[in-house]
């Protein structure tokens, strides 16, 4: 049984099972529930593939966040996709350390062989490109994030064999 979170504000969507399910359990690991508002984000975008504005919408009527704080948070946390994106988002840490040993040469890399600047997404919906703040192994720079996984000491021939991963 799905819940109908009912809006009469601004339209909002209907939170599946399995996102109110996961929900409730980080509910478990907070002491209130204005703490669970970027966990609960993410489980949106895991199962939406990003956060609408109908799915802020419904996380902040379900725990009932304002919705300008859950924007602020979303804003913060540059990991929430507030637009489509493609089935892989390659996050390319454009931050010093990483600008220093060559991360404006993997991005060209990428715009050359797929098309694509920052912020867009392939034709094909595959892969969409975002620059992100650093990612916290500057030792390891250059550096990038494909969903979970991190991918540190980048060269074109690694980017090269990723980008054959992830569009195979
Ligand atoms: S500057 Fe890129 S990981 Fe820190």
């Amino acid at each position: 049984m799905n819940q109908v979170i009912a809006s009469t504000k601004t339209k909002s969507r209907i939170l599946s099972d399995d996102e109110i399910r996961e929900i409730e359990h980080e509910k478990t690991h907070y002491p209130y529930t204005q703490a669970v508002g970027l966990e609960a984000l993410k489980i949106v975008q895991k199962y939406q593939g990003w956060v609408s504005d109908e799915s802020m919408q419904a996380v902040s009527e379900y725990l009932d966040i304002p919705l300008a704080d859950l924007e602020g948070v979303a804003t913060f946390f540059n990991m929430i996709f507030r637009r489509p994106v493609g089935r892989n988002v390659i996050c390319l840490c454009d931050s010093v350390a990483c600008w220093m040993l060559g991360c404006e040469d993997l991005k060209t890399q990428i715009t050359n062989r797929l098309g694509i600047e920052y912020g867009e997404t392939t034709p094909d919906g595959a892969i969409t490109l975002l620059p992100v703040p650093c990612l916290g192994a500057c030792d390891k720079a250059p550096v990038l994030m494909v969903g979970r996984d991190t991918y540190r000491n980048m060269d074109a021939e690694k980017l090269n064999q990723l980008i054959d991963n992830l569009t195979e």
